[in-house]
């Protein structure tokens, strides 16, 4: 029996998961329709839809052409740095995708292939990504903010049979010139050889024909032949998104494309209550996987209209850039992260830029990519009237582990909740050895396997590594990294991580590959990269440092080093700008760094020292610095 509320829901999809998720997939249109949904012939690896057989890209445009909505606007680019704005139409949009893809193909791309996106915030992004997946090829979107090394490790990973990028990016200070990134990179991975397409920008110093054998996009579109889409396995991969692990290597998570699609499309309208025709703003980045499941995906496989913007909240021109995005493309729902409200509350208090703009069509915001802390939830509740709804995952599960599924049963909102688990997650909160701990106690937050469908299948060839990384430390288990604990209620409170993963400004950064840039510098012979609490940007990372002995630099100019080395090698966008000479770092009797304590010194709060720590006269010495430090910014 089909039940419209929550918790009925939750249960179906726990206890008959068959059943529900089959129900779920009679929502998308199948080239051959999957007679079952899981198969655990090789768990703890698990998949979706074995026997089914689809194309997403089919499903997220030719499908609403079919169906009558090809007049019906796809996608909205609006530029708050050029002030332009671009409508396609359904129509429009499955032109240019299947002629890119027959772009791609004259280049050799062809099923399973991988290809890599290096690109702004431009529709080319989404036309790319759209018609990889037309061909059945695997595309790996890389954001602009990484450097040319970030890059090289993930083209040296995914092994693409082509890249595609544009001649830069815009960014409120400066134009970033992305192709002498992308030469650096092929050069840097070995792979100098591999086409390059380059979508042409005005106002960049430097274009394809600029490198031999690189194509300029517009130049191969004039001849291309449009490409049918082409059916494949719904475990068939559609994607790999690198993130953040501990370690300095990027994890490669996989997508498939039915889970994906099905899992996507019963978020549409049971999360976000959006259909065809409603307009979908996710105020993101296509680097991140809230860009690839709500700019792209999501909103396109519900026959809706999204926005694609490029801009930031604040300074483009102002403070009042959101409003006035929803005004012009009437936004039903907004999706951001908590920083950009935080940014945006910061320069206007008042929200008095509002009154400018006519914001009606917003039924509710929707939060993610860091914990809405309560003060920002009041001020947005507050100010627009609307219901502002957090909901909480990760690149891994590519979905909302938990939200307030809004258009299944609105449930009611709690402060600094990200309310409920969603279908199949099975959601546990856990002491570290395995128990489950009782309401209102912080413990690991764990799901059950098997992880509903649209969750990564794996890390990109290395299915040790997945398994290690998530699904050894909780039997049965897939740790999220996440702690927090949940209510009387059930509801879930997400209050930070359990590894050395920090989050700035919604962007997941790796406090182990900033500590390895660090660690290269002649004068350091050992550091530690902490987040601390920051007003704006929720965590910022510091770095603390050993000199070598009888290395004498002022605090100063190693500050300045250090910080440029990060910036060369993982990017503006990790924001590192403080660090702190110090005489040793505190550490256990095993040699790992407390970096959890050193973390909670800084911040102010109430401390503890593991009773395994090696010298415990370290962390007297260290309370003074790691309250003080240099900033290079
Ligand atoms: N390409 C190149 N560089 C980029 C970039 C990109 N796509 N995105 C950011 N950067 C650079 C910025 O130019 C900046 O460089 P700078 O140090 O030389 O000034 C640096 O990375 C940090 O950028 P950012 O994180 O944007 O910080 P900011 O101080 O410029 O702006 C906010 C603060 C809050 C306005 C901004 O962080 C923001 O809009 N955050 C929302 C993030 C978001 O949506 N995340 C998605 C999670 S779902
Ligand atoms: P990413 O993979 O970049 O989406 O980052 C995922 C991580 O961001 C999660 O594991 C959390 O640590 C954090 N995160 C994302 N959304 C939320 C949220 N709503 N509340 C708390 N933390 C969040």
């Amino acid at each position: 029996m089909v039940t419209n509320s929550y918790r009925d829901s939750y249960r179906r999809s726990v206890e008959q998961p068959e059943e529900f998720w089959l129900e779920a997939a009679q929502k998308i249109s199948w080239t051959s329709p999957p007679g079952r949904a899981l198969d655990a012939s090789r768990a703890p690896l698990y998949s979706w839809f074995p026997d089914g057989a689809l194309n997403t890209c089919y499903n997220a445009l030719d499908r609403h052409v079919a169906e009558g909505r090809g007049g019906q606007d796809a996608l909205i680019h609006d530029s708050a740095m050029l002030g332009t704005q671009q409508r396609y139409t359904y129509a429009e949009l499955t032109d240019l995708v299947a002629r890119f893809a027959g772009v791609l193909r004259s280049h050799g791309v062809g099923k399973g292939d991988r290809v890599v996106i290096y690109m702004p915030m431009i529709p080319e992004a989404a036309i790319a990504m759209l018609a990889t997946a037309r061909l059945g090829a695997v595309h790996s979107v890389v954001f602009g903010g990484f450097a040319p090394k970030e890059l090289a490790a993930r083209i040296r990973d995914a092994a693409p049979a082509a890249v595609v990028t544009a001649s830069g990016g815009i960014e409120p200070s400066r134009r970033i010139e992305y192709l002498p990134a992308v030469a650096e990179a092929l050069g840097l991975a070995g792979a100098p050889d591999i086409p390059v397409l380059v979508k042409a920008r005005a106002g960049f110093v430097s274009a394809a024909a600029d490198h031999a054998g690189w194509l300029d996009w517009d130049t191969a579109m004039d001849s291309a032949e449009p490409v049918a889409p082409v059916a494949v396995q719904a475990t068939d991969p559609l994607y790999i998104l690198y993130t953040s692990g501990t370690t300095g290597a990027p994890k490669g998570v996989v997508r498939d494309n039915g889970g994906h699609a099905v899992a996507l499309r019963w978020t549409m309208e049971n999360i976000y209550d959006i259909g065809p025709g409603d307009v979908m703003w996710t105020a993101s980045d296509v680097g991140w996987v809230v860009g690839h499941s709500y700019i792209v995906y999501g909103p396109l496989l519900a026959g809706a209209t999204t926005v694609m913007y490029e801009g930031k909240p604040v300074g483009t021109p102002d403070a009042g850039a959101f409003w006035r995005v929803v005004q012009d493309h009437r936004v039903n729902v907004l999706f951001t992260a908590p920083t950009a409200l935080r940014a945006i509350r910061k320069a206007d208090p008042e929200a008095s830029l509002l009154r400018n703009y006519d914001v009606s069509s917003l039924r509710t915001l929707f939060a993610a990519g860091e914990r809405l802390d309560t003060d920002t939830f009041h001020w947005a509740s507050r100010v627009l009237g609307v219901p502002v709804v957090d909901h909480w995952w990760q690149t891994e599960t590519g979905w909302a582990i938990c939200a307030n599924p809004r258009g299944l049963e609105p449930l009611p909102i709690k402060a600094g909740s990200p309310t409920v688990p969603m279908p199949g997650f099975r959601l546990q909160v856990l002491d570290g050895g395995g128990g489950e701990v009782e309401p209102g106690i912080e413990g690991n937050i764990v799901l059950g396997l098997p992880l509903p469908p649209g969750t990564l299948t794996t890390l990109w060839g290395n299915d040790e590594r997945f398994i290690s990384s998530y699904l050894q430390a909780f039997d049965g288990c897939y740790a999220t990294g996440d702690s927090g604990y949940r209510d009387e209620d059930g509801y879930l409170f997400v209050m930070g991580r359990t590894d050395d993963i920090i989050n700035v400004a919604g962007h997941r950064l790796s406090t182990g590959a900033m500590e390895q840039v660090i660690g290269q510098h002649p004068a350091v012979a050992e550091c530690a990269v902490i987040g601390l609490a920051d007003p704006l940007k929720g965590q910022r990372p510091s770095g603390y440092v050993v000199l070598k002995s009888g290395v004498d630099i002022p605090e100063d100019v190693l500050a300045k080093d250090l910080v440029a080395l990060v910036r060369r090698d993982i990017g503006a966008v990790a924001d590192f700008k403080h660090v702190t000479v110090v005489d040793a770092l505190p550490k256990t009797r095993s040699g790992k760094i407390l970096r959890k304590t050193m973390r909670q010194i800084a911040d102010g709060d109430e401390y503890t020292v593991p009773s395994t720590i090696e010298d415990p006269g370290v962390i007297d010495q260290l309370i003074g610095a790691l309250r003080g430090g240099t900033d290079a910014g």
